[in-house]
């Protein structure tokens, strides 16, 4: 398999670029990703999956708690993907400098999105370098903006001063994901209590 050609391939996934918030004992974090699917079409079922690093604070958080609250961002937000996106909140307090209050079990809920959806965990796959999380979504809110930022458009309105960072980040992933593609098995099994 030409696997190039089939990585710019899997790129036309185009997914909405979601700001992802967690909460556990006090500490709250943030993070974007370009990954969050739908994973109902009932109302009465409404569900979001999301996959996340291993790596990311943001993964041991809602791994812990067993919640987190997706964002769907307008496309006046770009600030937001800098601020939660690019470095860890292993490294700093990210959600100091942007507006928020809590929702359910804590989590934060941004000031400023398109849309805020609350969901409670229900179930796991283990990708090996990542997890994918299936959530009942709980709670949804209406926020501001009209159009929805997605990762075409990020890709195409991306500040010039923060492309190395994301390519370098983007590297840095890829590489410890080709080193751990060996699916775990690891189960969750409920939060932490
Ligand atoms: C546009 C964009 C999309 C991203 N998509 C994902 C994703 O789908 N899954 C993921 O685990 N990380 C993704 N990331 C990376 C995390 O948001 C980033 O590494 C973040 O700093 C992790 O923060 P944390 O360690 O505080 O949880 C994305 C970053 C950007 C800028």
């Amino acid at each position: 398999m030409n696997t190039d050609a089939a990585y710019e391939l899997l790129r036309q996934f185009a997914s909405p670029v979601v700001a992802i918030t967690s909460h556990w004992q006090g500490r709250s974090n943030g993070m974007i990703s370009d990954s969050a699917v739908r994973a109902s079409i009932s109302p009465r079922v409404p569900r979001l999956s999301v996959y996340i690093h291993k790596w990311h604070l943001s993964h041991e958080l809602i791994w812990r708690s067993g919640r987190f609250t997706m964002h769907l961002l307008h496309q006046k937000q770009l600030e937001v993907v800098h601020q939660l996106g690019f470095i860890s909140g292993r490294d700093q307090d990210k959600m100091a400098a942007i507006g928020h209050r809590p929702g359910a079990g804590g989590v934060p809920i941004l000031a400023e999105c398109y849309a805020a959806f609350e969901c409670r965990v229900i179930n796991t796959m283990d990708t090996g370098y990542a997890t994918h999380f299936l959530g009942d979504v709980t709670e949804t809110h209406r926020g501001g903006g009209s159009e929805i930022l997605t990762a075409p458009w990020l890709r195409q309105n991306l500040p010039a001063e923060w492309r190395e960072a994301f390519l370098a980040n983007y590297r840095h992933a890829q590489e410890y994901i080709d080193g751990h593609a060996a699916i775990q098995d690891i189960r969750w099994t409920g939060p932490e209590r």
